[in-house]
């Protein structure tokens, strides 16, 4: 058994502190080839979790003094969001790792926020950005600017900003915030962003802002909010906040379980395999796919280790196909492409239902996630809103990322399972929020040679 894995050109492999970004991450020039089958073994330490690295960055901002983040997912998307607080006047130091963020007195950026390839980061700074006396313009890449914005401009006009954007709803954007007022809003669908962006405008509002979501998103926004100091009330699938100003916190971004998910999900699908993630939180909504893993008959040991974070272990054994249901979704939404892999190396047919919003992610993942795993000879059926997977060999060939950081990544885990090599196309995707991941690989897949020294 022996992987071998030739990198075109270097990625990227700063782990811990975030300088603002000296140049847009760019995809489409480097070529990953990994040769399988292999197992993973060991221990995988993966970057701090996004959407908790996000929030963390922009209360600190609101919030006047100074507070402290130790941990921060070190990818481009963070980077950017950042820049962004920067630019509205956060002060902001890096100290080894520990970021430092002065805030509580914002003014009126000189320059567009460029969240790059960030849809959080956007769709957040677009909620405070309502909130401010002033005006904001926002922006991203490609992706970006084809992601739908009505779904926060609506409610933020709704609470008296203005918010235009290129052909009706779609970034630049350009925010004149400040004067709001709250109100009560239903989301069209369960998406932790929308209602974000609604509560942190919330904060500012003259009243009570209140969200209702079909279902439970993520919880981080209310679960931050409250610790510095926010009046938050959840009951069930409503969040309400009324007016505050931050207080500034000290924060441990705790390991993204959206990283972990690709080494636990593909090591339980791998016999051979027992690899560790420390310290994953599995806060609300982030926990989805060790349920549908464990389903599947995975091999897992979760140990708690503080509060929200877990110690998770997984052990390579056969698993078995299961259907992950519309209510699950929003609590694994970004994990499907790499369970699609764990269900392409399963016995039987995997359905995913009610996952729709993927089509709006980084790229259409239901389109992308098909793509990648029929080029490996994988049976998958596309529905309009999910997935059929048909378990069965992986075989060799080319796969494109499409410049979405999480296909490249479960490209690369489809990869080190595959019996023939893979390509993968446009692999710096990973930069987006994992730039250390082909390094990690190289550490826990049995016989990985990494080449730097390729040019593309
Ligand atoms: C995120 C929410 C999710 C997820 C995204 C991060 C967040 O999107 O896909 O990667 O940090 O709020 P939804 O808005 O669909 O919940």
């Amino acid at each position: 058994m022996r992987t071998v894995c030739y990198l075109r050109r270097r990625v990227g492999n700063s782990r811990h502190g975030c300088a603002p970004p000296a140049a847009p991450a760019q995809t489409g020039t480097v070529i990953v080839t990994i040769a399988g089958p292999s197992a993973l073994r060991g221990t995988v330490r993966v970057p701090g979790d996004k959407s908790i690295s996000h929030r963390a960055l922009m209360m600190a901002a609101l919030a006047p003094g100074t507070s402290r983040v130790t941990g921060l997912s070190d990818g481009d998307d963070v980077r950017r969001t950042l820049a962004a607080i920067s630019a509205l006047g956060a002060e902001v130091t890096d100290l080894d790792g520990v970021v430092e963020v002065t805030g509580g007195s914002l003014a009126e950026p000189v320059m567009t926020l460029d969240h790059g390839n960030s849809g959080t980061g956007i769709r957040l700074m677009t909620g405070i950005a309502a909130g401010l006396p002033f005006r904001t313009r926002l922006d991203g890449d490609d992706s970006v600017r084809s992601r739908p914005m009505e779904r926060i401009a609506t409610p933020l006009r709704l609470m008296g900003a203005r918010v235009e954007g290129r052909d009706g709803g779609y970034a630049p954007l350009v925010v004149d915030g400040g004067g709001l007022r709250g109100i009560e809003y239903t989301t069209p669908v369960a998406s932790a962003q929308i209602k974000s962006a609604i509560l942190l405008a919330g904060l500012s509002a003259e009243g009570m802002t209140t969200v209702h979501e079909p279902a439970v998103s993520r919880r981080h926004t209310e679960e931050m909010l409250a610790a510095r100091g926010a009046p938050v009330v959840v009951e069930g699938t409503t969040t309400s906040v009324t007016p505050s100003t931050l207080s500034p916190l000290d924060t441990t971004v705790a390991a993204d379980p959206s990283q972990a998910a690709f080494w636990l999900a593909t090591a339980a699908a791998l016999p051979g395999s027992e690899l560790t993630v420390p310290g994953v939180y599995l806060g609300p909504a982030r926990r989805g796919f060790l349920d549908v893993l464990l389903r599947m008959g995975a091999d897992l040991v979760i140990e708690q280790v503080s509060a929200d974070s877990y110690d998770v272990t997984a052990r390579g054994s056969a698993l078995e196909a299961t259907d992950v249901e519309p209510g699950e979704v929003p609590g694994l939404v970004d994990e499907i492409p790499v369970l699609a892999v764990a269900a392409a190396l399963a016995e039987g047919t995997t359905r995913f239902r009610g996952a729709g919003e993927l089509r709006v992610k980084e790229t259409d993942r239901l389109a992308t996630v098909t793509a990648m795993l029929r080029a490996l000879g994988v049976t998958v059926v596309e529905h309009p809103d999910g997935l059929d997977v048909t378990g069965g060999r992986l075989g060799g060939g080319t796969v494109d990322s499409f410049g979405d950081h999480r296909i490249a990544m479960a490209a690369a885990m489809a990869a080190v399972a595959a019996r023939e090599p893979v390509t993968v196309l446009r692999f710096d995707a990973v930069a987006t929020s994992y730039p250390g991941f082909l390094d990690d690989l190289g550490s826990c897949a049995a016989g990985v040679v990494l080449d730097p020294g390729h040019d593309a």
